[in-house]
């Protein structure tokens, strides 16, 4: 945002905005109304073919996360019934990024209703979630691996037969088990080379961050703030944050997917992207001196097939 209290929108996203007003800038410091609150977007055309750059005011900016929700879940569900992969993964991760920006605001409340959409979409269309994963975009973030951590976990899911109810818990705190992470400086997220002592001291307060915005910001508890708080912990104490032995089944489910999908993905500039294969066998080490539960490890292999 500049000085001005607009905020600048994506142009691919415009048409989401029903009840928020938008405005477009006539000069250096100020903006006029473009489609007022209601309006359609259709009507407001002023002349030319296209629409000029659209702004939303600074104080409408929660209303408007939540608007951009709804068009994303609409859009979500219309390309799962048409089985176009590509565009629910591209439009999930948007709608993850749009929620994201402001997970302290309650904005993660829209995510339950898409994790639904991709459960009932996976009964008709078994393929689109089973291909999700491997579907990879140019630039991989956090937005990408939370994606990408859900769809093999609810492939997980689906694999053991877990009823819809806990499908969901588990689907929902796998989208959002690094949560946290949104409060960590991106110098650090995105450093091209390995961490720093204390740089690597700030990147583990992620898990408990995330456990805190779930629970307190957005009312979400159990499971889901439960996978976000114990997905780094390890069975025999060597994890983070509290070196505790005893983590809850999503934490030890999360654990292994999220290691998992990280090392078949380029996560770090300096690291190479491992084969599936290859991954589960490195993965079976820390299964073996017992880091990681057998059972759920074995179950996720099968999952995978
Ligand atoms: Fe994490
Ligand atoms: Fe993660």
């Amino acid at each position: 945002m500049d000085q001005s209290g607009y905020i600048r929108v994506r142009n691919s996203q415009i048409n989401y905005y029903k009840a928020v007003s938008l405005y477009y800038q006539t000069s250096a410091e100020s903006y006029c109304l473009y489609k007022p609150a209601g309006g359609n977007l259709a009507e407001a055309r002023i002349g030319q073919n296209k629409h000029p750059e659209l702004y939303i005011q600074e104080q409408d900016r929660l209303f408007a996360i939540k608007e951009i929700q709804n068009g994303f879940n609409r859009q979500i569900a219309d390309s799962i019934k048409t089985g176009n992969v590509f565009k629910v993964k591209a439009t999930l991760c948007d709608l993850v990024e749009e929620t994201l920006a402001e997970p302290r605001s309650g904005t993660l409340q829209a995510l339950p209703e898409t994790v639904d959409s991709l459960i009932a979409g996976y009964s008709e269309h078994p393929e689109i979630l089973k291909t999700f994963a491997s579907i990879s975009f140019k630039d991989y973030t956090t937005v990408i691996h939370s994606v990408n951590v859900m769809a093999l976990t609810l492939g997980y899911c689906f694999y053991s037969n877990f009823n819809i109810q806990k499908t969901k818990k588990i689907g929902l705190g796998a989208l959002l088990h690094d949560v946290g992470k949104t409060q960590i400086p991106s110098s650090i997220l995105k450093a091209p080379r390995r961490l720093s002592e204390d740089e690597f001291n700030i990147m583990k307060t992620h898990p408990a961050i995330g456990h805190k915005i779930i629970r307190e910001k957005n009312k979400i508890g159990g499971a889901v703030a439960l996978g976000a708080l114990e997905h780094h912990e390890k069975l025999d104490g060597s994890g983070y944050p509290r070196g505790t032995r005893n983590i809850s089944y999503v934490g030890q489910l999360l654990g292994i997917i999220d290691c998992y999908e990280a090392l078949t993905n380029e996560d770090r500039p300096y690291r190479r992207a491992r084969q599936p294969l290859e991954t589960l066998k490195f993965l079976k080490e820390d299964v073996e001196i017992g880091k990681f539960n057998r059972d759920i490890f074995e179950k996720f292999c099968y999952s995978l097939i």
